[in-house]
């Protein structure tokens, strides 16, 4: 460590950071656009520029190594004049659409503007126009009008996903970010550059114009959809803006998933499978219990699997790698006695998904095997030992695969074969409950609950009690 000085305040440097890491990481604000603590230093944006003693103009702060005794001040006038000047450049040919813009509320031109930005343009030449709507891919719009060319998308596809499928072309205002060779932007991880861009250039084509950002909060949750159990945020409506009449739905739709920050896990970022992850749970559910396919109430569901477990001479249940680590807990203390235990992997890699990958996908699409291999082992379910009847735990399974044995099925989405189960009880997803997952390496990740249960829809640990 060595002593640095900030606006007059003594802070402890780390050899070899920079001025920018140094201040950010001491709670001193520096504004910055180019600057991305996961990717290489671009230092072309000039908006973190700062005075440091006894060098004869203004250093970039990300670009400026700290060394002992260093001085560095950050709102000398002469600061704080070259920091507008910097904005009025970077808006010199922004279209400043704020109003209809997605980023707005969580846009850093936007917030810099107002915090450093001078009050009047003082440009008299017309607006150089760029493209708007320029389609990447599916997932992604680019507004080049708004892009500030801070690189910081196209190094994260060199650096990070190295796809290098982003780059940027021609010289001076002429600059924008295009894709290589005119192909699609279909990088696995594409979608971090929503994210990781400061302004409003790329957009989220899913996301676009469904809600303000300030209508919303984020949750923290687990992606569950393979084996490395990303942190992830999961974008809901605030309380507050609840909507009271037409369109009552919004209150409990995840409008957007993010990547919430682990560096034990996932790092920064997540895949686009993960981005996707709200789609996934908004799949058919299962809402009511039935019984051979007509709807019944908890109580009878429940009365009717219980009367066909106390009947059984070999009972078995069939294990959720969805299953948390409470709800095994659960099942473990109260059931597992009772039945033969069998595991399975609820979910095995689609038609062109990415199966595994050097960053973080992994082949095992269920976010907690491990904790299931770790308490119960691993065993297939075999239809040639016999068993009366069967519990599944989760999602789609093939009940012809299960021989002639009584079905319990506890699941939260619709099964295909639904009328077939002799007992099916829906059960709450992620989203409705909050837990524990361990990932592949056994690392726990805690999940938080996002919305209610619908009413007729149990959790599987509290099920385990009543039967
Ligand atoms: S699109 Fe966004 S991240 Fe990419 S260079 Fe432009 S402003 Fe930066
Ligand atoms: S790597 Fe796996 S856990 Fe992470 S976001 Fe992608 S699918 Fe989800
Ligand atoms: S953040 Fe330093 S030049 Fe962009």
């Amino acid at each position: 460590m060595i002593e640095i000085t900030i606006d007059n305040k003594t802070v402890e440097a780390n050899e070899g950071e920079t001025v920018l890491q140094a201040a950010l990481r001491n709670g001193i604000e520096i504004p910055h656009f180019c600057y991305h603590p996961c990717l290489s230093i671009a230092g072309n944006c000039r908006v973190c520029l700062v005075k440091v003693d006894g060098r004869p103009k203004l250093m970039p702060a990300c670009n400026q190594t700290v060394a002992p005794n260093m001085v560095v001040e950050t709102e000398a006038p002469e600061v704080q004049s070259a920091r507008a000047a910097v904005m009025q450049f970077i808006m010199l040919n922004h279209p400043g659409d704020c109003g209809i813009c997605d980023k707005a509320g969580e846009c850093r031109v936007q917030e810099y503007q107002f915090k450093y930005g001078m009050a009047e343009p003082i440009s008299i030449e017309p607006k150089h126009h760029k493209k708007k709507f320029n389609y990447l891919s599916e997932r992604i719009v680019l507004d080049n009008e708004r892009c500030i060319l801070c690189s910081r998308c196209v190094r994260f596809t060199r650096e990070v996903s190295k796809s290098a499928q982003l780059g940027i072309v021609e010289r001076g205002s002429h600059s924008y970010v295009a894709r290589l060779d005119a192909q699609p932007f279909d990088d696995p991880y594409s979608d971090n550059v929503l994210g990781i861009c400061p302004t409003g250039a790329l957009l989220s084509r899913e996301f676009m114009y469904k809600s303000r950002v300030w209508y919303l909060e984020p949750v923290r949750s687990v992606c569950t959809r393979c084996a490395r159990g990303c942190s992830v945020n999961v974008w809901r409506r605030k309380k507050h803006w609840y909507v009271r009449s037409l369109g009552e739905e919004k209150n409990i739709t995840a409008y957007r998933i993010s990547p919430l920050e682990n560096p034990e896990i996932n790092g920064r970022w997540i895949c686009n499978t993960g981005f996707d992850l709200h789609k996934f749970m908004a799949r058919p559910r299962a809402m009511a219990p039935m019984m051979a396919g007509n709807t019944v109430t908890v109580d009878e569901a429940s009365a009717e699997a219980n009367r066909l477990l106390a009947g059984a001479t070999n009972p078995a249940i069939i294990l959720s790698a969805h299953a948390s680590n409470e709800e095994l807990q659960a099942f473990k203390e109260k059931l597992s006695p009772r039945v033969q235990v069998y595991t399975r992997e609820d979910y095995c890699p689609a038609e062109g998904e990415v199966v595994e990958d050097d960053l973080l996908i992994r082949a095992d699409k269920n976010p907690n095997s491990y904790s299931v291999h770790a308490m119960f082992g691993q065993k297939a379910f075999s239809a040639a030992a016999g068993h009366d009847v069967v519990i599944v735990w989760g999602d789609q399974v093939d009940y012809t695969s299960l021989g002639n044995a009584k079905i319990i099925h506890l699941t939260s989405y619709a099964p295909e074969q639904e009328t077939r189960a002799d007992v099916l009880l829906p059960i709450s997803t992620t989203f409705e409950r909050s837990g524990t997952f361990c990932n592949f390496e056994g690392k726990t990740n805690r999940f938080e609950q996002v919305f209610d249960k619908p009413k007729l829809v149990q959790h599987a640990s509290d099920l385990f009690g009543r039967l």
